[in-house]
């Protein structure tokens, strides 16, 4: 069976709550019995509610961008995934380079809010990269390797199947230097060949990755007609309804 396209929309640490709702009228006109990807938005938690009300019925599912690795606990500041679950959230972006960067987020606090992620019933969309001192330096493969190895530590081929990875190489975000649609594919290529040695051929097989970096209109058919690349997160390009439309529609 083909894997399913996901194309997800990182709205960052953009939008209030009724500058979402008015993507939400704008975008799902453009995407009405859209099915051939499955279609995903992440607004910021306080967010989040608005979203899921406004996409009712759609098809369209919503996600959080982070969650505490806890079902609940003394963490102030913190969201857990049971909240999320409750308001009606599918999907949850883990260890986004922007985590890792600026709040500190390991592989090992990753792999924590992964198995979370995978107990409660989200599908977690689990972000790794390389950024560009390692590419320079032809690091990308071992850094791949450990962050995949990392992640995925102690998670067994039984309960991995709704993972799903982002390549996101972190020279590509925000940049406007796309990863050419050849580098992403070896990229992927690296970690599935991983994922199988961890978790076998069914499960690589299946696994979606997705790339991130840049994704705009104009570059996301090429990059989703390689046969390695499962779908998009994107980032800047996803916060006009007009543009992340043509992106679901490449
Ligand atoms: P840009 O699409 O803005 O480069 O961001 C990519 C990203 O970080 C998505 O998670």
């Amino acid at each position: 069976m083909p894997r399913k396209p996901l194309i997800a929309a990182n709205w960052k640490m953009y939008k209030t709550p009724a500058q979402a709702q008015e993507f939400v009228k704008n975008f799902l006109p453009l995407v009405t019995n859209h099915e051939r990807d499955e279609v995903v938005l992440c607004p910021s938690f306080i967010s989040l509610s608005v979203v899921i009300a406004a996409v009712t019925g759609s098809g369209v599912a919503v996600g959080a961008q982070n969650m505490h690795f806890a079902e609940e606990g003394a963490y102030t500041g913190e969201t857990s995934p049971l909240m999320l679950k409750a308001i009606g959230a599918t999907h949850v972006i883990l260890g986004h380079s922007e985590r890792r960067q600026y709040f500190g987020e390991t592989d090992e606090i990753i792999n924590k809010k992964l198995k979370t992620a995978l107990q409660q019933g989200l599908v977690p969309i689990v972000c790794v990269g390389e950024v560009l001192a390692e590419r320079e330096s032809g690091r990308t493969e071992e850094v791949l390797l450990r962050q995949t190895r990392g992640v995925l530590a102690g998670i067994g081929a039984a309960e991995a199947a709704p993972i799903v990875i982002a390549y996101e190489p972190v020279w590509a975000i925000g940049t406007g230097k796309t990863a050419t649609p050849q580098i992403a594919s070896e990229a992927h290529e690296v970690i599935r060949g991983e994922v199988k040695k961890l978790l076998g051929g069914g499960v690589a097989e299946n696994l979606r990755i997705l790339y991130g970096g840049s994704v705009k209109p104009e570059n996301a058919s090429a990059l989703m007609s390689e046969t390695e690349i499962d779908g998009a997160l994107v980032g800047g390009a996803s916060l006009d309804p007009q543009s992340f439309g043509k992106i679901v529609k490449y």
